[in-house]
């Protein structure tokens, strides 16, 4: 782990734990950071199905999420990325980051499809992880 992981883990006391999250927790989350809230049982579907999950805490309060979703060899998709606003802005989206591309590349065969959706703004961010855009391939629809 980078230094500067291992700041932001002593400083606040924030523990990094591979695990789904409750359906309460997934809300208070997404409330935080003014996503659309979704049934309660279809969240609890959804994460029951994921193929991985991590979660930031600190001092057991979940402050950050991320998780993929896939068949967990051949396709992962990158889904909930979320840091709380007053947590924002100090390396907790990264490590969440690393949590998953580690997985990935533990899990992944060679040629796997591995994707994610983002408002342009994290471009940035994204890009670290080796993420770039492919154009052509730009074609999604939300049910809303
Ligand atoms: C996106 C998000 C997860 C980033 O988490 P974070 O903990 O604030 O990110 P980090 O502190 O690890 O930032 C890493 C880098 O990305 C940049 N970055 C993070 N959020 C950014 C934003 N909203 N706009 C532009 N750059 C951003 C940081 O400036 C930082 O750059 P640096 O390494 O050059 O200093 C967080 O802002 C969030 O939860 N946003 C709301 C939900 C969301 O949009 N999720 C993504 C769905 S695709």
């Amino acid at each position: 782990m980078k230094p500067d992981m291992e700041g932001v883990l002593n400083m606040k006391s924030i523990t990094v734990t591979e695990r789904k999250p409750s359906v309460e927790e997934y809300i208070k989350l997404r409330n935080s950071i003014g996503w659309k809230i979704l049934q309660h049982d279809k969240i609890e579907k959804g994460l029951n199905n994921s193929t991985y999950c991590v979660c930031v805490e600190d001092q057991g309060n979940i402050i950050g999420f991320g998780r993929i979703v896939g068949d967990g060899a051949t396709v992962f998709y990158i889904q909930d990325i979320m840091v709380v606003p007053s947590y924002q802005k100090q390396k907790i989206g990264t490590l969440i980051m690393k949590k998953i591309i580690d997985y990935i590349d533990n899990n992944c065969i060679d040629g796997a499809i591995i994707g994610l959706i983002a408002i342009d703004e994290l471009d940035n961010f994204y890009k670290k992880f080796g993420f770039a855009y492919n154009q052509n391939n730009r074609f999604y629809r939300y049910n809303d």
